[in-house]
C-alpha cells in the first residue's frame, strides 16, 4: 500500500510517499525557518501563506522522487491536528483535493502519534511502551498498549520543552529555532556553572507533569540566584571555527547590552540550562517506569535530537534495563514520512475519513490520563 502523506501543522511543508508503513519512497520538506528567523519564532500568518505557495511544488518533487505515478497512490494521509489552524487548513484542503481528484480515501492523522511512529522506521518495537514526546508544541509522556490505545500520563502545564529552548535563544538573540543552537553552544560550556531549579520535581505533588516557563524565567532573568562559583575558562583561541568566533563576538555584544554580566558567558548558560532540562525529563521518565511495569521506551519530537537529553535518557535506559528507541535524527523534526508511516496502521484498522474532515488546533481531550 502506497500512502501519500501531507504534513503542514507548523512551519514545514512536507510531503512523503511511504510504502507499507516502513519504506520511505520520498520525503520532501520545505522549511520556512528563514521566513520566521527575524521574529525568533513562527508567525502563524506567514506560515499559512508559505504553505499555500509551496505545497504544489513540494508535491511534484516528492512524486517525482518516489518515481511513481498518481495512479499508484492507495490513500492520502494528512495531519489534521494538533497544530496551527491556518497551517493545518492548507494541508487538509490539499489532501481533500487530491483525494477527490484520484478517488482514493483520506486518512486523518494525529501529529503526535506521527512523531512517535518516527521511531518505528528503523526499529522493531513491541508494546506496551512509554513514549516521551518533546517538540516545539508538546511535552508529553504517553503510555501505549498499541498505536491506538494510549493514555497521557504526564504533560507540561505551560510551555513545551522546545519552546523553552526557543524562548531562551530569542532572549539572547541567538537565532531560531533555539534547540540546535543551544545544543551546539552547550558543547563548550560548563553544565555546572549554574544550578537552575528542577521545576515540579516533587512527584507526589506534581506527578509526571512538567513546567518550563519558570525555568525559562530563571535562565533569562534570575541567573545570579543559581550561579555556582566557577565558570568555565574556555580557551577560545584553541578552536578557530567560525561558529565559536561568532559566538564569542556575540557574547561581547550581550555583555555590552547588559543581557549578560561581565563574568558570564553564553556557553555556560546553554550547558547548564540544557543539563537541567535533560535532568528533569530523566527524573520524570524514571518515575513513569517506576509506576508502570514496562520495558520499552521511545523518545520522539524535535527536542529528542538534543545531545544531552539523548545521553541522559540513554544512561537511564541502561540503569533500568529498558529498550530505548530513538528516531533517526532526520526524522526527529516535523516530516511527512512519519505521517505516512502511521497512516498505514490507520488504514489497516479501517480508520478512514470523509471529505468533510475538519482540522483542529488542539487535542480534543487534554486532561491528564485522557486519550489523544
Ligand atoms: O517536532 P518539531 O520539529 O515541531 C513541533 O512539532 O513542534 O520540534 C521543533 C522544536 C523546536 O522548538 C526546536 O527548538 C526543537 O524542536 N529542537 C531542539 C533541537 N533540535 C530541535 N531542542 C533541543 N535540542 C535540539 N538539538
Ligand atoms: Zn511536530
Amino acid at each position: 500500500m502506497i500512502i501519500c502523506a501531507i504534513e503542514s501543522s507548523c512551519d514545514d511543508t512536507s510531503i512523503a510517499f511511504v510504502k507499507n508503513g516502513n519504506k520511505i519512497l520520498s520525503n520532501i520538506t520545505s522549511s520556512q525557518i528563514e521566513k520566521h528567523a527575524d521574529f525568533f519564532g513562527v508567525v502563524p500568518e506567514i506560515a499559512s501563506r508559505e504553505h499555500l505557495t509551496t505545497i504544489d511544488k513540494v508535491y511534484s518533487i516528492a512524486l517525482k522522487e518516489a518515481n511513481i505515478s498518481e495512479s499508484a497512490i492507495d490513500a492520502i494521509a494528512v495531519t489534521s491536528y494538533p497544530g496551527l489552524i491556518g497551517s493545518l487548513i492548507i494541508g487538509v484542503n490539499f489532501a481533500k483535493g487530491l483525494s477527490f481528484k484520484i478517488n482514493k480515501p483520506l486518512i486523518s492523522v494525529n501529529h503526535l502519534l506521527g512523531h512517535i511512529y518516527s521511531a518505528f522506521f528503523d526499529n522493531d518495537i513491541s508494546f506496551p511502551l512509554i513514549s516521551l514526546l518533546i517538540s516545539g508544541g508538546h511535552t508529553t509522556i504517553i503510555k501505549m498498549n498499541s498505536l491506538f490505545d494510549y493514555q497521557i500520563i504526564g504533560k507540561t502545564l505551560d510551555d513545551s520543552c522546545g519552546e523553552a529552548f526557543d524562548k531562551i535563544a530569542k532572549f539572547f538573540e541567538l537565532g531560531y529555532p533555539g534547540g540546535p543552537i543551544i545544543d551546539k553552544l552547550a558543547k563548550y560550556g560548563n553544565p555546572k556553572a549554574y544550578e537552575f531549579p528542577l521545576p515540579l520535581r516533587n512527584m507526589k505533588k506534581y506527578n509526571l507533569n512538567f513546567s518550563f516557563s519558570g525555568f525559562k524565567t530563571a535562565v533569562m532573568y534570575h541567573r545570579k540566584k543559581y550561579q555556582n562559583e566557577s565558570f568555565t575558562n574556555i580557551d577560545f583561541n584553541s578552536e578557530d571555527s567560525k561558529f565559536l568566533q561568532n559566538m564569542i563576538n556575540h557574547n561581547k555584544y550581550l555583555i555590552k547590552n547588559k543581557k549578560l554580566d561581565e563574568d558570564e558567558n553564553i556557553f555556560d548558560i546553554a550547558a547548564s540550562f540544557q543539563n537541567q532540562v535533560a535532568k528533569i525529563l530523566t527524573l520524570k521518565v524514571k518515575e513513569s517506569f517506576n509506576r508502570n511495569d514496562i520495558k520499552n521506551f521511545i523518545i520522539a519530537g524535535g527536542s529528542s535530537a538534543n545531545t544531552e537529553i539523548r545521553s541522559q535518557l540513554n544512561n537511564l535506559a541502561k540503569q533500568l534495563n529498558l529498550n530505548l528507541y530513538m528516531p533517526n535524527l532526520k526524522l526527529c523534526m516535523d516530516n511527512a514520512a512519519m505521517i505516512g508511516g502511521i497512516a498505514y496502521h490507520y488504514a489497516l484498522n479501517n480508520k478512514f475519513s470523509k471529505l468533510d474532515l475538519a482540522p483542529y488546533s488542539r487535542i480534543k481531550k487534554l486532561k491528564r490520563g485522557s486519550g489523544i
